[in-house]
Protein backbone atom coordinates (compact mmCIF):
# COMPACT_ATOMS: atom_id res chain seq x y z
CA UNK A 1 0.00 0.00 0.00
CA UNK A 2 1.14 3.78 -0.76
CA UNK A 3 0.01 6.56 1.08
CA UNK A 4 0.14 9.86 -1.53
CA UNK A 5 2.61 11.93 -0.16
CA UNK A 6 2.74 14.66 1.62
CA UNK A 7 2.86 11.74 4.65
CA UNK A 8 2.06 13.36 8.35
CA UNK A 9 4.29 11.75 10.88
CA UNK A 10 5.02 12.05 14.50
CA UNK A 11 7.88 14.41 15.01
CA UNK A 12 7.88 15.05 18.67
CA UNK A 13 6.32 13.95 21.75
CA UNK A 14 5.89 15.06 25.67
CA UNK A 15 4.31 13.63 28.52
CA UNK A 16 2.77 15.09 31.83
CA UNK A 17 1.57 13.47 34.51
CA UNK A 18 0.83 14.97 38.50
CA UNK A 19 2.92 13.74 41.15
CA UNK A 20 0.16 12.75 43.40
CA UNK A 21 -0.40 8.85 43.11
CA UNK A 22 -4.20 7.90 44.20
CA UNK A 23 -3.79 4.19 44.93
CA UNK A 24 -6.54 1.14 45.31
CA UNK A 25 -5.83 0.99 48.65
CA UNK A 26 -6.54 5.44 49.15
CA UNK A 27 -9.85 4.50 47.15
CA UNK A 28 -11.10 1.61 49.58
CA UNK A 29 -10.64 4.72 52.58
CA UNK A 30 -13.14 6.53 50.25
CA UNK A 31 -15.99 3.93 49.07
CA UNK A 32 -17.05 0.56 49.81
CA UNK A 33 -14.50 -1.32 47.23
CA UNK A 34 -11.16 -3.77 47.00
CA UNK A 35 -7.83 -3.29 45.72
CA UNK A 36 -8.62 -6.90 44.67
CA UNK A 37 -12.09 -5.99 43.08
CA UNK A 38 -10.31 -2.84 41.45
CA UNK A 39 -7.33 -5.21 40.02
CA UNK A 40 -9.33 -7.57 38.84
CA UNK A 41 -12.08 -5.89 37.16
CA UNK A 42 -10.13 -3.26 35.73
CA UNK A 43 -6.44 -3.82 35.93
CA UNK A 44 -5.64 -0.80 37.92
CA UNK A 45 -3.57 -0.04 40.60
CA UNK A 46 -3.15 3.56 40.80
CA UNK A 47 -3.77 6.38 39.01
CA UNK A 48 -2.22 10.17 39.03
CA UNK A 49 -4.64 13.12 39.92
CA UNK A 50 -3.58 16.94 39.53
CA UNK A 51 -2.73 19.44 42.03
CA UNK A 52 -6.39 21.22 42.84
CA UNK A 53 -4.87 24.71 41.94
CA UNK A 54 -3.98 23.01 38.31
CA UNK A 55 -5.83 23.52 35.59
CA UNK A 56 -6.74 21.10 32.25
CA UNK A 57 -4.66 23.64 30.66
CA UNK A 58 -1.66 23.52 32.81
CA UNK A 59 -0.98 19.87 32.32
CA UNK A 60 -1.58 20.51 28.66
CA UNK A 61 0.95 23.51 28.24
CA UNK A 62 3.47 21.29 30.32
CA UNK A 63 2.99 18.19 27.73
CA UNK A 64 3.32 20.50 24.89
CA UNK A 65 6.59 22.69 25.95
CA UNK A 66 8.19 18.57 26.36
CA UNK A 67 6.71 17.94 22.83
CA UNK A 68 8.23 21.06 20.96
CA UNK A 69 11.49 20.15 22.35
CA UNK A 70 11.39 17.00 21.63
CA UNK A 71 10.38 17.51 17.87
CA UNK A 72 13.82 19.99 17.76
CA UNK A 73 11.60 22.82 16.25
CA UNK A 74 10.91 26.45 18.15
CA UNK A 75 7.49 27.46 19.35
CA UNK A 76 7.43 30.04 16.10
CA UNK A 77 7.15 26.88 13.73
CA UNK A 78 3.96 25.37 15.53
CA UNK A 79 1.10 26.80 12.59
CA UNK A 80 -2.19 25.09 14.24
CA UNK A 81 -3.31 23.75 17.71
CA UNK A 82 -5.90 21.36 18.56
CA UNK A 83 -7.00 20.15 21.89
CA UNK A 84 -8.78 17.27 22.71
CA UNK A 85 -10.99 17.06 26.30
CA UNK A 86 -13.53 16.78 28.36
CA UNK A 87 -12.60 18.83 31.26
CA UNK A 88 -11.80 22.25 29.31
CA UNK A 89 -11.08 24.89 32.02
CA UNK A 90 -14.22 26.48 30.87
CA UNK A 91 -16.75 26.06 28.47
CA UNK A 92 -15.17 29.04 26.42
CA UNK A 93 -12.63 30.18 25.56
CA UNK A 94 -11.42 26.79 24.90
CA UNK A 95 -8.16 25.27 26.11
CA UNK A 96 -6.72 25.80 22.98
CA UNK A 97 -6.44 29.09 22.75
CA UNK A 98 -5.57 28.94 26.59
CA UNK A 99 -2.44 27.00 26.04
CA UNK A 100 -1.24 28.75 23.00
CA UNK A 101 -1.46 32.04 25.13
CA UNK A 102 0.56 30.09 27.91
CA UNK A 103 3.14 28.71 25.44
CA UNK A 104 3.65 32.49 23.75
CA UNK A 105 3.12 30.71 20.35
CA UNK A 106 2.02 32.93 17.24
CA UNK A 107 -1.40 34.36 17.15
CA UNK A 108 -1.66 34.00 13.11
CA UNK A 109 -2.45 30.61 13.86
CA UNK A 110 -5.95 28.78 14.96
CA UNK A 111 -6.47 27.38 18.09
CA UNK A 112 -9.60 24.78 19.10
CA UNK A 113 -10.72 22.28 20.85
CA UNK A 114 -12.32 19.03 20.20
CA UNK A 115 -14.60 17.02 21.64
CA UNK A 116 -15.09 12.80 20.92
CA UNK A 117 -14.17 11.82 25.10
CA UNK A 118 -12.01 8.49 24.80
CA UNK A 119 -11.75 8.70 21.42
CA UNK A 120 -10.24 12.25 21.18
CA UNK A 121 -6.79 11.39 20.11
CA UNK A 122 -7.60 9.31 17.33
CA UNK A 123 -10.23 11.36 16.16
CA UNK A 124 -7.82 14.57 16.56
CA UNK A 125 -4.81 12.28 14.51
CA UNK A 126 -7.32 12.40 11.30
CA UNK A 127 -8.48 16.32 11.52
CA UNK A 128 -4.94 17.39 11.81
CA UNK A 129 -4.14 14.63 9.17
CA UNK A 130 -5.90 15.92 6.56
CA UNK A 131 -5.49 19.42 7.45
CA UNK A 132 -1.62 19.06 7.38
CA UNK A 133 -2.32 16.99 3.88
CA UNK A 134 -4.71 19.57 2.61
CA UNK A 135 -3.81 22.79 3.71
CA UNK A 136 -0.68 25.41 4.51
CA UNK A 137 0.31 24.26 7.80
CA UNK A 138 3.38 22.67 8.79
CA UNK A 139 3.46 21.64 12.07
CA UNK A 140 0.67 20.67 14.17
CA UNK A 141 0.64 20.79 18.27
CA UNK A 142 -2.28 17.86 19.31
CA UNK A 143 -2.89 18.15 22.89
CA UNK A 144 -4.56 15.71 24.79
CA UNK A 145 -4.95 16.66 28.62
CA UNK A 146 -7.90 15.73 31.07
CA UNK A 147 -8.05 16.67 34.85
CA UNK A 148 -11.32 14.07 35.07
CA UNK A 149 -10.70 13.99 38.89
CA UNK A 150 -12.53 17.31 38.50
CA UNK A 151 -16.09 15.69 36.76
CA UNK A 152 -15.90 12.42 39.03
CA UNK A 153 -18.08 11.27 41.47
CA UNK A 154 -16.16 10.07 44.93
CA UNK A 155 -19.53 8.61 46.24
CA UNK A 156 -19.50 6.84 43.17
CA UNK A 157 -17.75 3.49 43.50
CA UNK A 158 -18.32 2.44 39.83
CA UNK A 159 -16.99 5.38 38.58
CA UNK A 160 -14.45 6.68 40.96
CA UNK A 161 -11.83 4.00 40.75
CA UNK A 162 -11.55 4.38 37.01
CA UNK A 163 -10.40 7.49 36.22
CA UNK A 164 -6.93 9.76 36.72
CA UNK A 165 -5.83 12.79 35.44
CA UNK A 166 -2.42 13.63 32.56
CA UNK A 167 -1.77 15.10 29.57
CA UNK A 168 0.22 14.24 26.59
CA UNK A 169 0.97 16.63 23.63
CA UNK A 170 2.60 15.18 19.53
CA UNK A 171 3.82 17.27 17.28
CA UNK A 172 2.83 16.50 13.65
CA UNK A 173 4.69 17.13 10.77
CA UNK A 174 4.15 16.69 7.22
CA UNK A 175 7.16 15.28 4.86
CA UNK A 176 7.65 13.81 1.58
CA UNK A 177 8.33 10.67 2.05
CA UNK A 178 5.83 7.57 0.88
CA UNK A 179 4.05 5.37 3.10
CA UNK A 180 5.38 6.68 6.73
CA UNK A 181 3.32 8.12 9.58
CA UNK A 182 -0.32 7.71 9.69
CA UNK A 183 -1.48 5.26 7.11
CA UNK A 184 -5.02 5.12 7.74
CA UNK A 185 -7.59 6.07 10.13
CA UNK A 186 -11.20 5.15 10.68
CA UNK A 187 -13.86 6.83 12.45
CA UNK A 188 -17.21 6.54 13.68
CA UNK A 189 -19.77 7.61 16.36
CA UNK A 190 -23.51 6.80 17.41
CA UNK A 191 -25.04 9.58 19.74
CA UNK A 192 -28.33 7.52 20.10
CA UNK A 193 -26.43 5.83 23.03
CA UNK A 194 -24.82 8.92 24.56
CA UNK A 195 -26.58 8.45 27.48
CA UNK A 196 -25.11 5.90 28.74
CA UNK A 197 -21.90 7.83 29.40
CA UNK A 198 -22.00 11.29 30.14
CA UNK A 199 -21.89 14.84 31.94
CA UNK A 200 -25.32 15.07 32.70
CA UNK A 201 -25.29 19.14 33.89
CA UNK A 202 -23.34 22.43 33.14
CA UNK A 203 -24.82 22.59 29.38
CA UNK A 204 -27.64 24.47 27.90
CA UNK A 205 -29.73 21.75 27.58
CA UNK A 206 -29.73 21.26 31.79
CA UNK A 207 -27.99 24.50 33.18
CA UNK A 208 -26.19 24.60 36.72
CA UNK A 209 -28.45 25.00 39.23
CA UNK A 210 -28.47 24.59 43.20
CA UNK A 211 -30.92 20.97 42.40
CA UNK A 212 -28.14 19.88 39.60
CA UNK A 213 -24.91 20.43 42.38
CA UNK A 214 -27.13 18.66 45.11
CA UNK A 215 -27.94 16.07 42.92
CA UNK A 216 -23.93 15.69 41.36
CA UNK A 217 -25.18 16.19 37.91
CA UNK A 218 -21.84 18.01 37.03
CA UNK A 219 -20.03 14.48 37.81
CA UNK A 220 -19.97 12.17 34.85
CA UNK A 221 -21.82 8.94 35.04
CA UNK A 222 -21.97 5.64 33.53
CA UNK A 223 -23.63 2.57 32.40
CA UNK A 224 -20.55 0.51 32.65
CA UNK A 225 -21.69 -3.04 32.05
CA UNK A 226 -23.60 -1.78 28.45
CA UNK A 227 -20.61 0.41 27.58
CA UNK A 228 -18.01 -2.67 27.78
CA UNK A 229 -20.22 -4.81 25.47
CA UNK A 230 -19.92 -1.82 23.08
CA UNK A 231 -16.39 -0.68 23.24
CA UNK A 232 -15.39 -4.44 22.48
CA UNK A 233 -17.63 -4.35 19.47
CA UNK A 234 -17.02 -1.25 18.28
CA UNK A 235 -13.34 -1.32 18.61
CA UNK A 236 -12.82 -4.47 17.06
CA UNK A 237 -14.68 -3.87 14.26
CA UNK A 238 -12.73 -0.84 13.35
CA UNK A 239 -9.68 -2.50 13.52
CA UNK A 240 -10.78 -5.28 11.38
CA UNK A 241 -11.71 -2.41 8.74
CA UNK A 242 -8.69 -0.60 9.02
CA UNK A 243 -6.32 -3.47 8.84
CA UNK A 244 -8.05 -4.18 5.08
CA UNK A 245 -8.67 -1.19 3.90
CA UNK A 246 -5.20 -0.62 4.55
CA UNK A 247 -4.15 -4.18 3.32
CA UNK A 248 -1.94 -4.76 6.82
CA UNK A 249 -2.51 -8.14 8.06
CA UNK A 250 -2.73 -8.71 11.84
CA UNK A 251 0.50 -10.42 12.13
CA UNK A 252 2.10 -7.31 10.49
CA UNK A 253 1.29 -5.43 13.12
CA UNK A 254 4.28 -4.66 16.07
CA UNK A 255 2.23 -3.13 18.72
CA UNK A 256 -1.25 -2.64 19.50
CA UNK A 257 -1.42 0.79 21.36
CA UNK A 258 -5.59 0.22 22.64
CA UNK A 259 -7.38 3.13 25.21
CA UNK A 260 -6.96 1.95 28.61
CA UNK A 261 -9.92 1.59 30.02
CA UNK A 262 -10.28 -1.42 31.47
CA UNK A 263 -7.84 -5.17 31.04
CA UNK A 264 -10.93 -7.36 30.17
CA UNK A 265 -11.48 -4.69 27.06
CA UNK A 266 -8.68 -5.48 25.90
CA UNK A 267 -8.15 -8.86 26.52
CA UNK A 268 -11.38 -9.15 24.50
CA UNK A 269 -10.38 -7.17 21.65
CA UNK A 270 -7.18 -8.51 21.44
CA UNK A 271 -9.19 -12.44 20.76
CA UNK A 272 -11.93 -10.32 18.35
CA UNK A 273 -8.71 -9.17 16.57
CA UNK A 274 -6.67 -11.80 16.78
CA UNK A 275 -3.57 -10.46 17.85
CA UNK A 276 -1.84 -11.62 20.67
CA UNK A 277 -1.96 -10.31 23.91
CA UNK A 278 1.79 -9.58 24.44
CA UNK A 279 1.54 -7.26 21.31
CA UNK A 280 -0.62 -5.26 23.37
CA UNK A 281 0.86 -2.06 24.99
CA UNK A 282 -0.52 -1.39 28.27
CA UNK A 283 0.05 1.09 31.33
CA UNK A 284 -3.48 0.88 32.68
CA UNK A 285 -2.17 -0.69 36.22
CA UNK A 286 -0.40 3.07 36.54
CA UNK A 287 -2.60 5.53 34.83
CA UNK A 288 -6.10 4.37 35.29
CA UNK A 289 -8.95 5.91 32.36
CA UNK A 290 -7.10 9.09 31.46
CA UNK A 291 -9.75 9.26 28.50
CA UNK A 292 -8.24 10.67 25.40
CA UNK A 293 -4.54 10.80 26.69
CA UNK A 294 -4.32 7.21 27.94
CA UNK A 295 -3.23 6.09 24.10
CA UNK A 296 -0.46 8.67 23.36
CA UNK A 297 0.75 8.56 27.12
CA UNK A 298 0.92 4.91 26.70
CA UNK A 299 2.39 5.02 22.99
CA UNK A 300 5.26 8.02 24.47
CA UNK A 301 6.36 5.42 27.06
CA UNK A 302 6.78 2.73 25.06
CA UNK A 303 8.70 4.78 22.88
CA UNK A 304 10.50 5.61 25.45
CA UNK A 305 11.30 1.80 26.56
CA UNK A 306 12.89 1.46 22.87
CA UNK A 307 10.44 -0.69 21.83
CA UNK A 308 9.08 1.40 18.64
CA UNK A 309 11.70 0.97 16.01
CA UNK A 310 11.11 2.85 12.36
CA UNK A 311 8.99 0.83 9.84
CA UNK A 312 7.01 -0.66 12.83
CA UNK A 313 3.39 -0.66 12.13
CA UNK A 314 1.31 0.43 15.29
CA UNK A 315 -2.86 0.18 15.69
CA UNK A 316 -4.53 2.63 17.87
CA UNK A 317 -8.10 1.79 19.09
CA UNK A 318 -10.30 3.74 21.45
CA UNK A 319 -13.94 3.93 22.65
CA UNK A 320 -15.51 6.88 24.06
CA UNK A 321 -18.34 8.89 25.25
CA UNK A 322 -20.75 10.40 22.25
CA UNK A 323 -20.36 7.30 21.43
CA UNK A 324 -17.26 7.37 19.39
CA UNK A 325 -14.78 5.02 18.16
CA UNK A 326 -12.17 4.51 15.99
CA UNK A 327 -8.52 3.23 14.93
CA UNK A 328 -5.63 4.62 13.37
CA UNK A 329 -2.21 2.78 11.78
CA UNK A 330 0.79 4.15 11.84
CA UNK A 331 4.42 3.53 10.14
CA UNK A 332 6.61 4.69 12.95
CA UNK A 333 9.19 6.95 11.23
O1 LIG B 1 -13.36 5.14 28.65
C1 LIG B 1 -14.63 5.20 28.11
C2 LIG B 1 -15.24 3.89 28.00
N1 LIG B 1 -15.35 3.27 29.29
C3 LIG B 1 -15.33 1.97 29.33
O2 LIG B 1 -15.17 1.36 28.33
C4 LIG B 1 -15.63 1.30 30.64
C5 LIG B 1 -16.49 0.09 30.39
N2 LIG B 1 -16.97 -0.57 31.57
C6 LIG B 1 -16.18 -1.23 32.46
O3 LIG B 1 -14.97 -1.17 32.38
C7 LIG B 1 -16.83 -2.07 33.53
O4 LIG B 1 -18.19 -2.22 33.21
C8 LIG B 1 -16.67 -1.50 34.96
C9 LIG B 1 -15.24 -1.64 35.42
C10 LIG B 1 -17.10 -0.04 35.00
C11 LIG B 1 -17.55 -2.29 35.91
O5 LIG B 1 -17.21 -3.68 35.86
P1 LIG B 1 -18.34 -4.78 35.67
O6 LIG B 1 -17.71 -6.08 35.74
O7 LIG B 1 -19.10 -4.42 34.43
O8 LIG B 1 -19.20 -4.58 36.96
P2 LIG B 1 -20.76 -4.28 37.08
O9 LIG B 1 -21.03 -2.84 36.78
O10 LIG B 1 -21.54 -5.31 36.33
O11 LIG B 1 -20.96 -4.53 38.62
C12 LIG B 1 -20.74 -5.82 39.20
C13 LIG B 1 -20.82 -5.69 40.71
C14 LIG B 1 -22.04 -4.92 41.20
O12 LIG B 1 -22.48 -5.53 42.39
P3 LIG B 1 -23.73 -6.54 42.41
O13 LIG B 1 -24.88 -5.74 41.87
O14 LIG B 1 -23.34 -7.67 41.51
O15 LIG B 1 -23.84 -6.91 43.85
C15 LIG B 1 -21.49 -3.56 41.50
O16 LIG B 1 -22.25 -2.87 42.47
O17 LIG B 1 -19.68 -4.97 41.18
C16 LIG B 1 -20.13 -3.91 42.03
N3 LIG B 1 -19.17 -2.81 41.92
C17 LIG B 1 -18.12 -2.70 42.75
N4 LIG B 1 -17.70 -3.46 43.78
C18 LIG B 1 -16.58 -3.07 44.41
C19 LIG B 1 -19.15 -1.79 41.03
N5 LIG B 1 -18.09 -1.00 41.27
C20 LIG B 1 -17.43 -1.54 42.32
C21 LIG B 1 -16.28 -1.19 43.03
N6 LIG B 1 -15.88 -1.98 44.04
N7 LIG B 1 -15.53 -0.10 42.70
Amino acid sequence: MRTPTPSVYIRGMGVYMPERRLTNADLERLVETSDEWIRTRTGMVERRIAAPEDSTSDLGTRAAEKAIVDAGISKEDIDLVIVATVTADQTFPSTACKIQAKLGLRTDIPAFDMIAACSGFVYMMQVANHMLRAGDYKNVLIITAEKLSSIVNWEDRSTCVLFGDGAAAFVLTKCNEPYVGILGNILGADGSQGDLLTLPAGGSMNPASYETVRNKEHCLTMAGNQVFKIAVRTMSECCVRLLEKCNVTADQIKWVIPHQANMRIVDAVARQIKVPLEKFCINIEKTGNTSACSIPICMEETYRAGKIQPGDLVLLTAFGGGFTWGATLIRWK
